[in-house]
């Protein structure tokens, strides 16, 4: 195969230089120089640009809405907005290990069912998943496996099996002959994955990307691919625990921030269709340290509880630890809680974590965390059967947060009876069983918390 000849672009001001080099010698940037292709765009892109483009009026086009192909699980439906779309590219990123390869092996089999459905894995065997599949009891599915890592031969097998869903096990090991550079470096990763994309627009078919999220997070991990593909999806949970949650950061097809909930089980992913009371913990009774807090995690709330371990430090500096949550958050809640809140924790070590692997990545978290550590600090519990949300800003006050009402419903639903919440969130009319505390400042609530 010849060559195609590569260049060495600059990703901070595209300069191009004929070979590597640690600096660029255009702008004087470090470490920037990237292998790419070196034929002028035209022709790389002849195949899909072949017509010259025409200028409509937005007005006289109709857009319709796309057909879904439904993938067989309901949770990884909603977070790609209702299923799969022709002509998408969807990515899904993770960390090794955390069941990538068990949840797309899943949706290919049932995906394989109506749709011809084609499996390329890189990593495995054709035995390794295989194996996988009869644990997962989908030895029958119809689901055409190729095991590939090169992308001409990827690209040459879809064109000769025609399938409409392809599966890219990981992005990471495909390869092209046209670039030096090693498989998993950014060179090979964009260009494979720009490749497979316009394959995808101009066939009309779904290619779904593993992505490996590498330790060093940035470098050649998915990062590099979001702005190419349609759909950017982030598995995430933790490894000890069961649950795994599937986030969309972009959807070009549907909104962003859903949330699909699956447990790993014995035989694969069980999706889970009613999670808001999944991070919860079974105490019998109120304990101190422990406060719960409905976040949103898409478009649903979902109630966790917060955890806070308030012990005093043996020698040296006081230690601090957030599980679940932002470190630098934590301090700057501890900082709030002594000037508004005249509570010192500066002779204790900290710990606070967020129930069941859970990431509270909003600040409605805030005053849970707050009330949690005062209460562990106090050894006193808040009230039995009682939830706190509220953003806390840095003047001691209690900000609103977006959606309070749905919070509020799903507390209740689930048999929370106080509710302590932002004065602005406060609802208009009375709800049945649940009593409301609107609180404006963290000092407020401490009192509430104080009392009882
Ligand atoms: P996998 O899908 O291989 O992860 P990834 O592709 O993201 O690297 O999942 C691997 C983990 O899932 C492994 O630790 C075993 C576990 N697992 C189960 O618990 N049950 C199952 O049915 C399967 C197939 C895997
Ligand atoms: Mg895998």
């Amino acid at each position: 195969m010849a060559r195609t000849k590569t260049v060495y672009a600059c990703t901070e001001c595209g300069g191009a230089s004929p070979k590597w080099q640690g600096q660029c010698p255009h702008c004087g940037a470090w470490n920037t120089l990237v292998e790419s292709l070196a034929a002028p765009v035209s022709t790389r892109f002849e195949s899909v640009a072949g017509m010259r483009s025409t200028v409509t009026a937005l007005a006289s086009v109709t857009a319709q809405e796309s057909e879904r192909i439904a993938t067989g699980l309901a949770e990884f439906d909603r977070v790609l907005g209702g299923g799969l779309v022709a002509g998408g590219v969807v990515l899904l990123g993770g960390d090794p290990g955390i069941g990538k390869s068990t949840l797309l092996l899943q949706a290919s089999a049932a995906l394989g069912a109506a749709r011809k459905t084609l499996y390329v894995t890189g990593e495995e065997s054709v035995e390794q998943v295989a194996l996988r599949a009869q644990r997962l009891g989908l030895v029958q599915a119809p689901v055409m496996l190729l095991a590939e890592v090169q992308l001409e031969a990827i690209v040459a097998a879809i064109g000769e099996l025609a399938p409409e869903v392809v599966v890219i096990d990981s992005i990471q090991t495909v390869y092209t002959e046209a670039l030096q550079s090693a498989p998993g470096s950014v060179a090979q990763v964009r260009e494979c994955a720009a490749q497979l994309t316009r394959l995808a627009k101009k066939r009309g078919i779904v290619i779904v990307f593993v992505g490996h999220v590498t330790k060093e997070g940035a470098l050649a991990g998915p990062r590099v691919l979001e702005h190419i593909v349609d759909t950017v999806l982030y598995f995430e949970g933790d490894p000890h625990s069961s649950f795994r949650l599937v986030r969309a950061i972009k959807n070009r097809f549907g909104a962003a921030n859903e949330l699909g909930v699956f447990a790993m089980t014995e035989r694969g992913l069980r999706g889970v269709a009613n999670p808001s009371a999944l991070f919860l913990s079974q105490h019998g009774g109120p304990v101190p340290g422990s406060v719960v807090t409905a976040t949103l995690e898409g478009s649903r709330p979902l109630l966790v509880e917060v955890q806070a371990l308030v012990d005093p430090t043996q020698g040296g500096m006081p230690r601090r630890l957030a599980v679940g949550l932002d470190a630098q958050r934590l301090a700057l809640l501890l900082a709030v809680l002594h000037r508004h809140g005249g509570v010192d924790t500066g002779g204790y070590d900290v710990f606070v974590n967020a129930v069941g692997g859970v990431r509270i990545g909003e600040p409605a978290g805030d005053l849970a965390i707050v009330m949690a550590v005062e209460s562990s600090l106090k050894n006193r519990p808040l009230p039995d059967k009682s939830i706190v949300f509220g953003e806390v800003g840095l003047a001691g006050e209690v900000r609103p947060v977006q959606r309070g009402q749905e919070r509020i419903r799903e507390a209740v639903k689930l048999g929370f009876t106080t509710v302590i919440v932002p004065l602005a969130n406060q609802p208009r009319h009375a709800i049945d069983g649940a009593r409301i505390m609107a609180v404006q400042r963290v000092d407020e609530a401490l009192d509430r918390l104080r009392e009882g």
